[in-house]
């Protein structure tokens, strides 16, 4: 198969992350006898540097003609104590989010065997987790009216849903739940928020049309507790912006480094696939971060983008054999000797 894929490697960790994961699609490429044409990108606060701005045009055609794009991270500390910054690398990531329609943001969260006892939870609590969340990702309080008034002394964030918008969101939803064990958490508060309510409305008014799907209705607050308490009870689960973006955060706990989660963020048209962590820019340029949230990234885009399965496969397989065997960066160590991330990208690809 001929890949046209976008690589946006960004900022901080963005391009070692990146450049391991791009080593071992390389390599998957070679061995199943694919041809990738990588097309890097600039965004974030690499782009402001360049550019003046955080997802310039250019980069956006790019994105419009590759068939998946793999994403790296952005933010940048120089914009995260100054408020008052006219552009920010993040405007960057929500306006790809939304010029290139990514309304639906894929989370998993699983456990690695050979990992359970990293994890701050006790092991009882958290073994056999496998949960997925749906965040809504291009609506919402990150997109509804906002600015100040009073003279700048008060400020205001909207919250705003369409119909429509919750109902492409859920079907996606529902999908994956046939898929699993069908089971679907609605995740709101509409004991308070008349969007939640509508969320939960159109929801339920779908049921009827996957009747083999059960369905429960849980208050945020109420889910941010039970997802370190019973992860277990969870499958899929569907959600606004913020709430997805709070709760996911949180559930990266479960599975012992927020280094390992992937996720993908898909509309229509275009796919994206990116780690759930940030740019970490404390460790920058140390050749210490862990890669293999990237990695699993590209097994998902592998898999979801492209329809193979097999070559997804053998990327979870061999990142697994990586983990059994202690081939780990510092935040999965322990007491243990750390590798690189250049390293554990190497051992990856000998590997494959
Ligand atoms: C995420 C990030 C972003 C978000 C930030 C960087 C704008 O936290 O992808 O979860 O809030 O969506
Ligand atoms: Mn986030």
């Amino acid at each position: 198969m001929k890949l046209k894929i976008a690589v946006l490697a960004g900022d901080g960790i963005g391009p070692e992350v990146i450049n391991q994961a791009v080593k071992v699609c390389d390599a998957v490429a070679v061995k199943y006898n694919h041809e990738i044409k990588w097309i890097p990108a600039l965004t974030g606060a690499a782009a402001i540097d360049a550019v003046g701005e955080p997802y310039p045009d250019e980069t956006h055609k790019i994105c419009m003609n590759a068939d998946a794009i793999l994403f790296g991270a952005i933010g940048h500390p120089k914009y995260d104590n100054n408020p008052s910054a006219k552009v920010r690398p993040e405007q960057g990531l929500l306006k790809m989010r939304k010029k290139l329609g990514l309304f639906a943001n894929v989370r998993p969260t699983f456990t690695f065997p050979s990992l359970i006892d990293n994890s701050p939870l006790k092991r009882e609590r958290i073994e056999g987790t496998d949960l997925v969340f749906l965040r809504e990702l291009t609506g919402g309080i990150y997109f509804g009216e906002k600015g100040r008034k009073d003279g700048g002394e008060t400020a205001f964030d909207t919250c705003t849903y369409t119909r429509k918008e919750v109902i492409r969101l859920a079907k996606k939803g529902f999908e994956l739940a046939m898929t699993r064990s069908k089971k679907l958490c609605c995740v709101d508060k509409a004991n308070v928020l008349e969007s939640s309510r509508l969320w939960r409305e159109t929801v339920q008014a779908m049921e009827k049309e996957y009747p083999e799907v059960e369905v429960s209705y849980e208050f945020v607050d109420a889910v941010a507790m039970r997802l370190v308490q019973w992860p277990n009870s969870y499958d899929v689960l569907i959600t606004e912006n913020l709430f997805g973006d709070i709760l996911t955060d949180e559930a990266s706990v479960i599975s012992g480094s927020m280094g390992l989660m992937p996720s993908a963020s898909v509309g229509e048209k275009h796919y994206l696939y990116e780690p759930i962590h940030g740019s970490y820019p404390q460790a920058a340029g140390k050749n210490i971060a862990n890669p293999l949230a990237t990695i699993l990234s590209a097994a998902m885009m592998f898999e979801d983008a492209f329809g193979l399965k097999e070559e997804a496969e053998s990327i979870r397989n061999v990142v697994n054999k990586s983990l059994a065997a202690g081939v780990v960066t510092e935040d999965l160590s322990r007491d243990k000797k750390a590798y690189k991330t250049s390293d554990v990208g190497d051992w990856l690809v000998a590997n494959l």
